[in-house]
């Protein structure tokens, strides 16, 4: 290898931050190829001063100007934990185009709009850009001010000032870059020392930091992991490219609960909230058709019906492909297989396809039970009941687990005309106008669905 370390430099893995001092073709820490990039170490300067002691504060003193900055979309804020908190750091990441820009764009115009002074610094649409989309969303009246900026120690000293607005969105911190270090915008280097930059103002003027981060493929916000750990609060926004549902996800929050979610709609005229989205996951409740269940779902703390649907055919191929949008693949071959070797459901010379309506992503392993259920549908025919819902976790021997939030799942299910329920037993009905039927091991189901047509049920059992 020709290349050797000069004695001022390091090599910093773009995909997990990691440092090495020589040149090499993989990460050794988390093994990605072609990932080292070349920095110039930073040394602390030669004969600093010695330190200045810290000031020290009470704990029981209260915290003032603490209150939260709520944008007024419940959506955004229940996501937030109740809106944005003056002197902290939100990271907001997502893929290219999946419209964070229109949503920061409609939060702060929205602020702006009532009287509360925000700042929208682009570095990747010129202001002209940004006045189009904002016409278009029908806020072209809003006093925001824009700026179009990469160069963070301008942006520091704009802000750094007695009276800075009281929040400021950056979009994205990928083209920001701070001129003491050589490398390119949108490196771990030049993304980690800009954030901390803007985030030590931010927190010494108790601004409102946004922080715009693209994701790349493999799911992560564009190299630095880094940013995760330095921002209070963290939010994905996601869905699929050609679905309108968006998704407002809590990744990380120092100031409320994680795992909320916000629904949006992206519409001609930008975003709009879902305030019900259970309705809109899920299609007719009285459509009775094979290969579909409704999964009661739980997404923060808030309850979701989600429609799955589930399609196998007889394969052409060597290997059956095994296609799923929306869950976990590694999760379906384990329905698979528990359902062939409990239950000898073999769907070995079929191809499965297994799609979560609406382009969300479920992660929960409470969704086993109902994709178990669009699978028996899907292969024998019979249909799952109308006005049924499902939940429940399998176990590698077919038996079905209890799940967090029983109640609350089965009071939404109820709220929107799902009457009866498939539980694992011991889940109790929180809602008077439901019925729990309690399926303690996958043959319960089959043997359930198999009711509901027993000679195309037949099909089911091994021959
Ligand atoms: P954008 O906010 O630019 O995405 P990001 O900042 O995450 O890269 O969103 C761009 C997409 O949103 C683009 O495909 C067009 C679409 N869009 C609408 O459908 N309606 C609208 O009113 C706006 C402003 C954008
Ligand atoms: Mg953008």
């Amino acid at each position: 290898m020709a290349r050797v370390a000069k004695a001022s430099s390091r090599y910093v893995c773009q995909q997990c931050g990691a440092i090495a001092n020589r040149w090499m073709g993989r990460c050794e820490a988390c093994g990605s190829w072609n990932s080292l990039v070349e920095e110039s170490a930073s040394s602390a300067a030669p004969g600093a001063a010695a330190g200045r002691p810290i000031e020290l504060a009470v704990l029981a003193a209260g915290s003032d100007g603490a209150a939260r900055i709520a944008a007024g979309i419940d959506e955004f804020d229940r996501v937030c934990g109740g809106g944005l908190v003056p002197g902290s750091a939100l990271l907001i990441g997502g893929d290219p185009g999946i419209g964070k820009s229109t949503l920061l764009l409609q939060v702060t115009a929205g602020l702006a709009s009532r009287g509360i002074a925000c700042a929208y610094v682009t570095g990747e649409e010129a202001i002209d850009q940004v006045r189009l989309r904002a016409r278009r969303l029908g806020l072209a009246g809003s006093p925001l001010e824009l700026a179009f900026a990469t160069g963070v120690r301008d942006i520091v000293a704009t802000f750094d000032v007695p009276e800075p607005p009281r929040i400021v969105v950056i979009d994205s911190i990928q083209t920001m870059f701070l001129d003491t270090h050589d490398s390119a915008p949108g490196t771990v280097a030049q993304v980690r020392s800009s954030a901390q930059e803007l985030i030590r103002v931010a927190k010494r003027r108790a601004i409102a930091l946004v922080l715009v981060g693209h994701v790349t493929k493999d799911g992560q916000i564009a190299g630095p992991r880094v940013l995760e750990h330095m921002v209070d609060t963290v939010l994905y926004f996601e869905g699929e490219r050609g679905h309108r549902f968006r998704i407002l996800r809590t990744v990380k929050n120092r100031f409320g609960a994680t795992d909320e979610i916000g629904v949006f709609d992206m519409t001609d005229h930008g975003l709009r909230e879902v305030a019900n989205p259970s309705a809109l996951f899920v299609g007719d409740r009285d459509l009775e058709r094979s290969g579909r269940a409704v999964f009661a779902g739980i997404e923060g703390t808030r309850p979701l019906l989600v429609e799955i649907q589930a399609l196998t055919v007889a394969t052409t191929l060597g290997t059956p492909r095994r296609a799923v949008v929306g869950w976990d693949g590694a999760r379906l071959a384990m329905v698979l297989a528990v359902l062939e070797a409990r239950c000898g459901l073999g769907l070995g010379g079929q191809d499965v396809f297994l799609n979560i309506a609406g382009g969300l992503k479920v992660r929960e392993p409470a969704a086993d039970l109902a994709v178990a259920a669009a699978l028996i549908s899907a292969t024998g025919g019979a249909a799952v009941p109308s006005r049924t819902a499902a939940f429940g976790e399998i176990g590698l021997s077919g038996e079905v687990r209890p799940v967090g939030q029983p109640e609350i799942r089965i009071k939404e299910a109820a709220k929107l005309g799902y009457h009866r329920i498939l539980a694992p037993s011991g889940s109790v009905s929180g809602a008077a106008d439901a019925t729990v039927t309690a399926i303690a091991h996958l043959e319960d189901l089959i043997a359930l669905l198999g009711a509901a047509g027993d000679e195309r049920m037949t099909s089911l059992s091994p021959s």
